[in-house]
């Protein structure tokens, strides 16, 4: 397949593009914008790969993805770019909007422009796949069961709203107009190449730098955690073995309260990096909390596991360790986001 990713210069969209053109025959034609989320250095060792060619590109340009699409003729769509980070939404709502909605719109509407000009197998074999977040279906109380395929929509920030908003128009662009349209819904990824506004990358870089970690509120939000390379690998499953115009919830079923999980890592740390004095948890700050912050996030990844057979591979010590030591052995990616230098790599970019 020619499958044209979006968002590969970000932090899932990096690992899964690794993860294809490694393991799998596939061709890929990336296409990134290259946002301050965006870094060339996150793919550099791919941007040479034969079966890959990227595109710096906008998806709020309907004409150059209309174009484009044209041009390159995929079998397949896996549309990842987005802006990404809640705080960031709700400091400027504005880019969620563009981004995620107008832009799905864009992708939509260019990807049912070739769609309905294949024929025979092509037109058999297409599919276009949205990554969404379980962001959209709200927050859960504590004891409640985790969200599930048909849980109602009930998002809360701007980036959870505008993430819903272009769910729904996936499934309008499968119900009105035949587009072959596939949905994943995520739990929070950790793992390399996340961007350090994150809460990971955060404590990561924090104890590092031997600088106060803000733990938001009282610190006992939960997320369900999972290791970026095992969401790759369910991205690709859904993608091959999803039924068209189904939805699959992926998750890790990994629970943490923020405060747990940062105290591991301050635990992997003092063993790892330890700090000149005390452990690193000593530097945890209990800071004003997230305005709307949704209390639990929790995903049943039955369907998917049951329908296609997926399973992630690394469990919360297998992954935190691979995340900590990867961030302590690559200190040039994040010390050029640090200082804004990844940005100056943006100039000169090629097409
Ligand atoms: P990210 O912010 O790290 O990367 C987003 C990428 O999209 C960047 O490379 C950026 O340059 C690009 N981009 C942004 N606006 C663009 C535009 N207008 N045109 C072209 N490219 C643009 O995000 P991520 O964490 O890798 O998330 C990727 C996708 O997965 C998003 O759709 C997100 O909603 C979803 N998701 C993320 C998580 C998570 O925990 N990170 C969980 C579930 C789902
Ligand atoms: O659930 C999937 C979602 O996970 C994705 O759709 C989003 O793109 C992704 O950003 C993530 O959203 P969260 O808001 O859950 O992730 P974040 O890393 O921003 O925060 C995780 C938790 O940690 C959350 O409860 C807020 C808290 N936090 C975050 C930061 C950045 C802190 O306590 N301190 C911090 O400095």
């Amino acid at each position: 397949m020619k499958i044209l990713i979006t968002g590969t210069a970000g932090f899932i969209g990096s690992n899964l593009l690794r993860v294809i053109l490694k393991d799998t025959p596939h061709s890929v034609v990336s296409v990134d914008a290259l946002t301050y989320a965006g870094n060339r250095a996150s793919i550099a060792d791919l941007m040479d790969h034969p079966r890959h060619r990227f595109v710096h590109a906008d998806i709020c340009d309907a004409a150059r993805m209309r174009a484009l699409f044209e041009k390159e003729q995929p079998d397949a769509v896996m549309h990842l770019a987005a802006e990404s980070h809640v705080d960031r939404s709700i400091d400027g709502p504005g880019a969620f909007v563009q981004t995620n909605i107008v832009g799905t719109f864009n992708l939509l509407q260019a990807a049912r422009a070739v769609y309905e000009s294949y024929e025979g197998a092509q037109k058999e074999g297409f599919r276009f796949l949205h990554v969404s977040t379980d962001e959209v279906f709200g927050s859960l109380g504590m004891g409640d069961p985790g969200f599930t395929e048909t849980t109602p929509y009930n998002p809360h920030s701007p980036y959870s709203a505008s993430k819903a908003a272009s769910d729904h128009l996936v499934r309008a662009w499968a119900d009105t107009f035949e587009l072959p349209v596939l949905l994943t819904n995520c739990s929070n990824n950790y793992g390399p190449y996340q961007f350090p506004e994150k809460l990971i990358p955060v404590v990561i870089l924090k104890c590092l730098r031997g600088e106060p970690i803000p733990v938001y509120g009282k610190g006992e939000n939960v997320r369900d955690w999972l290791y970026v390379d095992d969401h790759a690998r369910a991205l690709l499953c859904v993608l091959e073995k999803g039924q068209k115009g189904q939805s699959y919830n992926i998750g890790g079923n990994n629970e943490r309260s923020n405060i747990e999980w940062v105290r591991s890592i301050c635990a992997l740390l003092d063993e790892l990096a330890p700090a000149q004095n005390g452990s690193h948890a000593d530097k945890i700050s209990f800071v004003t909390d997230r305005p709307g912050h949704d209390l639990r996030y929790a995903i049943d990844a039955s369907k998917i596991r049951r329908e296609l057979g997926w399973q992630p591979s690394e469990n919360a010590d297998s992954g935190l360790r691979k995340t900590v030591s990867w961030y302590l052995e690559n200190r040039p990616w994040w010390e050029n986001i640090l200082s804004g230098d990844y940005r100056l790599e943006r100039i000169g970019v090629g097409r």
